[in-house]
C-alpha cells in the first residue's frame, strides 16, 4: 500500500506564523505547500480584472473552473513560492491591501468556497507528493476533515498586529499600529463570524501558541512528529 500523501493542516487567524511556520515544515519535510489564502486572493484578483463584483454569485461560480490557479517553487532559494494564474505570476499582485479585502470578501461566498474546495484537494494529493501541507483556515474543519495532523497557530491580538505592522512599515505604508489592530479585529470578526467555513479550531487540533513558543522549535518538533509517523506507516506496509 502507497497510500495517500501524509496531509498536514495548519489553521489560524491572520499574523499568528502561519506562513513561515508552514513553508518551513514544507521544506523540512520535502512536501507540497499549498497557500489556501493565496487562492482566495487570486480569485478576487481575476474577478476585480473582469470587473466582477465580489457579491456576484452567479458570476464568481462561473469565473472558478475557468481559472488555472497553480504554484511554483520560489524563484531565489529560500524565498516565498510563486503563485500563477495561467501563465502569469502574480505572486505580488495578490498582496496588496485591496486584494487583502476582496479576498476576505470571496471567501465569505459559499459559492466560492465550494467552488475551490477539489482545487485544494487536488493540490495536497497530486501522485508525486510524499506529503502537502495546507495552510488556510478551515483545512482541518473542511477541506480535509481527517487529515493526518492538524495545528490551529494563534497568537495574542497584540502581536500578531504588531507582527503585520513590521511588515507594513518595510513596504513603506503608512498606517498606525492602532489602525492595524483595528483592522485586524475586523476580518477577525469576519472570519469567525461568518455562516460557512467560520475560522475555529478542529475537535481534534492541537493549539498552538506562537508568542509563547520557538517558531523554529515548533516546526522542528512537529517535523519530528510526521516523519516518525511516515515511517511508522512504511513498516506496516
Ligand atoms: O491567509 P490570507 O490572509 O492570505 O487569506 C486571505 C483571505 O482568505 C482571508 O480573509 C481569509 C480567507 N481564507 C479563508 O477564508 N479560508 C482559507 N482556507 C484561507 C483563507
Amino acid at each position: 500500500m502507497t497510500g495517500r500523501p501524509f496531509i498536514v493542516a495548519i489553521d489560524g487567524p491572520a499574523g499568528a506564523g502561519k506562513s513561515s511556520a508552514s513553508r518551513l515544515l514544507a521544506a523540512r519535510l520535502g512536501f507540497a505547500l499549498v497557500d489556501t489564502g493565496a487562492i482566495y486572493r487570486t480569485v478576487a484578483l481575476a474577478a476585480s480584472r473582469q470587473g466582477i463584483a465580489f457579491d456576484d454569485d452567479a458570476r464568481l461560480a462561473a469565473l472558478i473552473p475557468t481559472l488555472q490557479i497553480r504554484f511554483a517553487p520560489p524563484a531565489a532559494p529560500g524565498g516565498a513560492q510563486q503563485v500563477l494564474l495561467g501563465g502569469e505570476e502574480v505572486t505580488q499582485a495578490i498582496r496588496t491591501p485591496p486584494m487583502s479585502l476582496g479576498a476576505s470578501a470571496v471567501s465569505a461566498r459559499p459559492v466560492v468556497r465550494d467552488g475551490l474546495l477539489e482545487l485544494q484537494r487536488r493540490l495536497a494529493l497530486a501522485p508525486e507528493n510524499r506529503g502537502a501541507v495546507l495552510e488556510g483556515r478551515d483545512i482541518g474543519t473542511v477541506v480535509f476533515p481527517d487529515a493526518d495532523l492538524k495545528i490551529f497557530l494563534t497568537a495574542s491580538e497584540r502581536q500578531r498586529a504588531q507582527r503585520r505592522f513590521a511588515e507594513l512599515q518595510q513596504k513603506g505604508d503608512p498606517s498606525t499600529l492602532e489602525q492595524v489592530l483595528e483592522d485586524q479585529r475586523r476580518r477577525d470578526r469576519n472570519d469567525s463570524e461568518r455562516a460557512v467555513a467560520p475560522l475555529k479550531p478542529a475537535a481534534d487540533a492541537r493549539i498552538l501558541d506562537s508568542s509563547e513558543l520557538d517558531l523554529a522549535w515548533v516546526v522542528a518538533a512537529l517535523a519530528g512528529e510526521v516523519e516518525a509517523r511516515l515511517s511508522a506507516r512504511g513498516s506496516r506496509k
